[in-house]
């Protein structure tokens, strides 16, 4: 079986070029990979860590028991394919932050997570200067496909997938690409469970203590025109200990407009009108939302019917 890519960003400094290849080559071959050495100080992802914890055992676990007795999903005998075996809730901190309204947190709790959030957005900035540099587009080409009117949207989905007595009957998180841009996931350092689908087959994400394990969205695929593409990932609920995820996404404004960078399509591509669209990132939410566990090739085309029907025009 293939072995996932772990990447030491500090060897940025020294060896760059193998360090550079090496992104390169998450990006095109897995459109996954974990970062070490990112920048943000492990003792305070610790601190990340026990909070999450300690929120989710104080405010999240009852109430997750209630709905597994609520919706009858003890014991399971056959399949559940329309729900997840997780508990989350989300915290959205661009274009505004909606954390004064999240209830439940301590104010340290928001207070680290705030913190967090602003690590994290700089970790994706830099992030995706370097696939511009891969990629050969100036240096904030992604930043700014990404802007539209008031900057990224950016928030963080905070999941536990607790100990599950089926997991061959529901899925911790079903079969799905994301959406926006770039993804950074802080997981749990013991308990396992994200697969990452390469060549036809699941590959298991190997948890690893300190790392960030970052993914490329739909959009990263459609800007840099089937270069880097998004890949089905899936979560197996583990039948021992509760696993955390704090996914954050780095996604586009909702107003931006998205469309295949035009240094990296072929002239004959561009005649033949390519593959990718070109549409309003809150128009693909919108469908992505009611299409979200099918392929996304469907969402493309269905984009792409809109554009000949409307098309945008921009300069
Ligand atoms: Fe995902």
């Amino acid at each position: 079986m293939a072995k996932f890519p772990v990447i030491n960003l500090e060897k940025l400094n020294g060896e760059r070029a193998v360090t550079m290849d090496l992104i390169k080559d998450a990006c095109e071959n897995w459109g996954f990979f974990e970062v070490l050495n990112h920048g943000i100080p492990y003792d305070f992802m610790d601190r990340v860590e026990s909070l999450t914890k300690e929120h989710y055992k104080k405010c999240m676990e009852q109430r997750f028991k209630e709905l597994v007795a609520s919706k009858a999903l003890e014991g399971l005998q056959a399949e559940v394919t329309d729900m997840d075996w997780e508990s989350t809730f989300y915290l959205r901190h661009l274009p505004e932050s909606n954390m004064a309204e999240i209830p439940d947190l301590t104010d340290e709790y928001r207070k680290v997570m705030k913190e967090f959030a602003l690590k994290l957005e700089k970790l994706a900035e830099e992030l995706l200067d370097l696939f511009c540099e891969n990629l050969g587009l100036e240096k904030g080409y992604l930043k700014k496909a990404f802007y539209g009117a008031k900057g990224p949207t950016f928030g963080t989905k905070v999941s536990n997938y607790p100990p599950c007595p089926t997991p061959d009957k529901i899925k911790g998180l079903r079969a799905h690409t994301d959406a926006g841009g770039i993804i950074l996931l802080f997981q749990d350092p013991q308990v396992g469970g994200l697969q990452v689908l390469k060549d036809g087959e699941w590959v298991d994400v190997p948890p690893l203590r300190h790392s960030i394990v970052i993914n490329l969205g739909d959009q990263l695929e459609v800007i840099t025109n089937g270069k880097y593409k998004s890949v089905e990932h899936r979560v197996i609920a583990q039948t021992d200990g509760a696993r955390m995820s704090i996914a954050s996404f780095y996604n586009p404004g909702s107003d931006a407009i998205i469309y295949p960078a035009p240094a990296l399509v072929e002239k004959e591509e561009e005649e033949k009108k390519g593959l990718y669209p070109k549409f309003v990132f809150e128009d693909y939410m919108k469908l992505y939302a009611v299409l979200k566990f099918q392929a996304k090739e469907p969402r493309f085309e269905a984009m792409k019917a809109r554009e000949a029907t409307a098309p945008i025009v921009t300069a």
